[in-house]
């Protein structure tokens, strides 16, 4: 149940729609942890989920929050970048989330850069099985952020509508810059 309209919760609230028990998905920017756990309750038991970050502060917190809410077994955490998405998972995965920026309550000079987060994305359209879901959480406001979240979105926007439906979601009144969603759904046929 959706709780309020913030893009990350609007990305839970969609991801649901598809992702199934046993399935495999990809936390990109695992950060504090919270949507490596929902997706790992999402996948279950005999799910997997890869989470995948640059700062070990962050791979530490995830561990934790994982062993808390008891889904440990499912996760494989690891403390490289997500550039390298392919060298560590074979085989196609149903969805990929990317919540950009920095670590709240961590180095805030540590943030996700474009030039990483395109090559990632860029790995991500090929591993993702046909019927998947990425998700992207971009920060416009942060430093850098806008860069960012523009080359995503020029990427995205090259993506043949034939087989890439890309969805967008923000809130249209706000008075400074806002994080926004970017949904992709890769084609059945
Ligand atoms: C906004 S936080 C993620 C929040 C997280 N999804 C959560 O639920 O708490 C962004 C994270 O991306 C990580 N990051 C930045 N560049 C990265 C890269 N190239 N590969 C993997 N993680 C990266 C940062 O270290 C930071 O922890």
């Amino acid at each position: 149940m959706i709780s309020d309209l913030r893009a990350t919760e609007v990305s839970h609230l969609l991801l649901s729609k598809f992702l199934r028990e046993g399935q495999r998905a990809v936390d990109a920017t695992a950060g504090n942890g919270y949507d490596t756990v929902f997706l790992a309750k999402k996948v279950g038991k005999r799910g997997q989920v890869y989470a995948f970050d640059i700062q070990t502060i962050a791979i530490e917190r995830t561990k934790a929050l994982i062993e808390k809410e008891k889904c440990a077994d499912v996760v494989r955490l690891i403390n490289d970048t997500h550039e390298k998405l392919t060298e560590y998972i074979k085989g196609s995965v149903q969805a990929i989330v990317y919540n950009l920026g920095y670590l709240p309550g961590g180095d805030k000079a540590t943030i996700t850069k474009a030039d990483a987060t395109l090559s990632s994305i860029k790995e991500a359209l090929e591993l993702l099985a046909p019927g998947g879901v990425i998700s992207i959480v971009a920060y416009p406001g942060h430093d850098g952020g806008d860069c960012e979240a523009k080359r995503v979105e020029n990427l995205l926007q090259e993506l043949d509508s034939a087989l890439w439906d890309v969805f967008s979601y923000q809130r249209f009144n706000a008075i400074k810059p806002a994080p926004y969603l970017l949904f992709l759904h890769k084609r059945t046929g």
